[in-house]
């Protein structure tokens, strides 16, 4: 930089600060005190002004800027650290008896000293350690196994609620550890969302924020609005921390952390126990999720007297609470058709609290559920909610069995078209075959059709879906490509807002811009039965073209990778349909992709199997598959005698390491494997 830039910059060096300091503060009142002191037009206002700033000038741009909250860096890989501090776990416990144990031994052991117990919520979330160095954040790390965890600071720095610098006064050098939580609200839309896109929905919220510090893009982190709830602190030795864990939480909340208020002290067993019972009951009006009470002992300088058992600290306990269970009457049953035809039991139940929430439904999976579980008409059913969002039917409360109940009649006729149902061999399930005349059926798979991880044609909601239906424009997926701009405009109703112009051209951009789909999401997108994103992807690769696809025998079917029989007969029965040949004809005269475009042409690594196991240097682990794949290679999950080679990265397994050896696999490193390729 010359001596002119470098006085140039100087103002804009100070308005950056001044715009950085001032985000900060905002953000600070804003997630910490629930406070707004700006609309959020001039609080985004300022942080575009940022960000287009450190676009500008690089150089000025601070790791610890606010607008890293924002995200957009994206993680290679995540980098496997060493935890400074083992991350301990702590014993656990179902039952009072024990906590009374527990509170009886530490008095025991604690014979003549002065001291208290702690109790807060034991968070349900995922558990990370955060590194502060002279006031800021260096380091984010998951648990991992206790002594080697992810670095995932790129991502934490999104989450609002963990301090990029501290305030006031803190250690110079410490660690702080708590857990990244999933709260309910923000849970719930993000899986409406997956739902809309055609994605699979996380089963809990625990898993979605384990998933979301894993996400190669930190925009997308970003956006899961994941809360840090602070519960331990910890510092090397000679650095000072205070005398209690109270006092330490106290302490934490005034350099900048998110401490949940939900903690107290507590002089004995009773309390302990009424704390515990307090929350088992009032857990679900939390924003977030809790599966326990953790206690410690207050005073810090006792932690070491005590010491650790094998692999938790004896200071410590945590009582775990019992998934919430109740019984209620079964009102009726609901049998569902799903695009495939697939029927689906519901249980429509007198409705119940349950977990914080009011339950009116409950899926009995099949017809072997329901016999397996023996449920009777009239009976009422227990209903259990654990860690998972979903409650579940766990059995029939035999207490309030009537005599003479009748087992319930599974139905033999479609509740949608009255067709009757099939069962085939060795299924659970019992299907409509009426695949062309079930309504159902026709809109699941016209939706389908149009989800992000087939079509992606955005524009098609299934509302606007039903609507082109009944007017008699798309009654199958071809029909979708014959729509014309002056067959829209101007349809729906008050139900559904009527079509205007831009609407329109919206939709039909949309169709079209579907055309430059690769081929594998057009197999995805065809709705065949068992045929999900991998296999689509598998068959697509091994076939290359519709054609080939269209005449591939069962057995051949069947010898694809994650193909079986079963989804073998499917594809077979799918293509066999006069129907389907006249569907495959008019989306390849409408333009549709129906053979894989090479990307790299060349096939070195054609015919064999590569598994990739630890730590790449150029590559994130699916980046490293993709290549292979590009090279005409396959990846394998697992070692076996027809492994080519073990892609070996840093930090394997040893057993993986031992595995090939036996088996005689060679393995290469990263390098090898570039030199093969290039
Ligand atoms: S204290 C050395 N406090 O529960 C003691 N843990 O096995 C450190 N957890 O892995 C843990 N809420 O991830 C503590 N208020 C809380 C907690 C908590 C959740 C998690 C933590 C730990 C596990 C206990």
């Amino acid at each position: 930089m010359d001596l002119f830039s470098a006085i140039d910059t100087e103002p804009v060096r100070k308005h950056m600060e001044e715009l950085a300091a001032e985000l900060d503060r905002l953000n600070h009142e804003y997630y910490m005190n629930d406070r707004s002191m700006v609309s959020d037009e001039e609080f985004d206002h300022m942080m575009r002004e940022l960000q287009d700033l450190e676009r500008q000038y690089p150089e000025l741009a601070s790791p610890l800027s606010p607008t890293k909250r924002v995200g957009g860096e994206v993680n290679k890989s995540f980098r496997q650290v060493q935890h400074r501090f083992p991350m301990l776990s702590l014993g656990n416990t179902y039952s009072i008896e024990e906590i009374e144990g527990f509170e009886a031994r530490t008095r025991k052991l604690l014979d003549g000293e002065q001291f208290t117990y702690t109790c807060e919520l034991k968070y349900d979330g995922v558990a990370i350690g955060l590194t502060y160095r002279h006031g800021q954040l260096v380091q984010a790390v998951t648990r991992g196994n206790g002594s080697i965890g992810d670095d995932i600071t790129t991502n934490a720095k999104t989450i609002s609620t963990i301090p990029l610098r501290l305030h006031g006064d803190y250690p110079d050098d410490f660690e702080v550890r708590g857990e990244v939580v999933y709260p309910f609200e923000a849970f719930d839309a993000m899986n409406r969302q997956r739902e809309a896109d055609g994605n699979e929905p996380f089963a809990n919220p625990r898993n979605a924020a384990s998933g979301s510090l894993k996400l190669q893009d930190s925009a997308e982190c970003a956006k899961r609005k994941l809360l840090f709830c602070m519960y331990f602190m910890m510092a090397p030795d000679g650095i000072e921390l205070k005398p209690t864990h109270l006092g330490r939480l106290d302490w934490a909340r005034q350099m900048g952390f998110k401490v949940q208020p939900y903690i107290q002290e507590c002089k004995g067993i009773n309390e302990i126990k009424a704390f515990i019972d307090h929350w088992d009951k009032a857990r679900w009006e939390l924003p977030f999720g809790i599966d326990g009470i953790v206690i410690k002992v207050n005073q810090t300088a006792l932690w070491d007297k005590m010491g650790l058992t094998a692999k938790s600290p004896r200071w410590a306990i945590a009582y775990k609470f019992k998934a919430e269970r109740v019984s209620t009457p079964l009102e009726s049953i609901s049998y569902q058709v799903g695009r495939t035809g697939l029927i689906t039991p519901v249980a429509n139940l007198a409705p119940v609290w349950l977990g914080g929430t009011m339950v009116k439904r409950a899926t009995l999976v099949n017809a072997d559920f329901i016999a397996k579980m023996s449920i009777c008409k009239g009976d009422s059913l227990f209903i259990e909610k654990g860690g998972e969002i979903i409650p579940k039917v766990v059995g029939v409360d035999m207490e309030k069995r009537v005599v003479g109940a009748m087992p319930i009649k599974y139905i033999t006729h479609c509740p949608e078209c009255g067709t009757e149902l099939v069962r085939m061999d060795g299924e659970a399930g019992h299907y409509c075959p009426n695949s062309d005349g079930c309504h159902p059926q026709i809109i699941g798979r016209l939706e389908h059709f149009v989800s992000r991880k087939a079509m992606a044609i955005d524009t098609l909601g299934p509302e606007r879906l039903e609507l082109l239906y009944s007017a008699g424009l798309v009654r199958n997926i071809a029909d979708i490509y014959n729509l014309k701009r002056e067959q829209l405009i101007g349809l729906g109703t008050e139900v559904a807002a009527s079509i205007q112009d831009k609407g329109a051209d919206n939709m039909l951009a949309a169709i079209n811009g579907s055309k430059q789909v690769p081929f594998e999401r057009v197999v995805y997108a065809l709705g065949i039965r068992y045929v999900g994103e991998v296999g689509a992807k598998k068959l697509a690769r091994y076939f290359k073209n519709i054609d080939a696809l269209m005449v591939a025998p069962e057995e051949e079917l069947a010898q694809v990778e994650d193909v079986g029989e079963v989804t073998a007969h499917a594809v077979c029965e799918w293509f066999a349909k006069a129907d389907h040949k006249v569907i495959i004809a008019r989306l390849r005269a409408a333009g549709l992709q129906m053979e894989v475009r090479m990307l790299s042409g060349d096939n070195k690594l054609a015919g064999m199997t590569i598994v990739v196991s630890g730590v790449f240097e150029h590559f994130s682990r699916d980046e490293i598959k993709a290549d292979i794949e590009k090279h005409g290679g396959k990846v394998s999950g697992s070692i076996s005698s027809k492994t080519s080679y073990l892609l070996a990265g840093e930090k394997m397994g040893p057993e993986k390491q031992k595995k090939a050896e036996r088996l005689g696999v060679k393995v290469i490193s990263e390098k090898e494997y570039l030199a093969m390729v290039q």
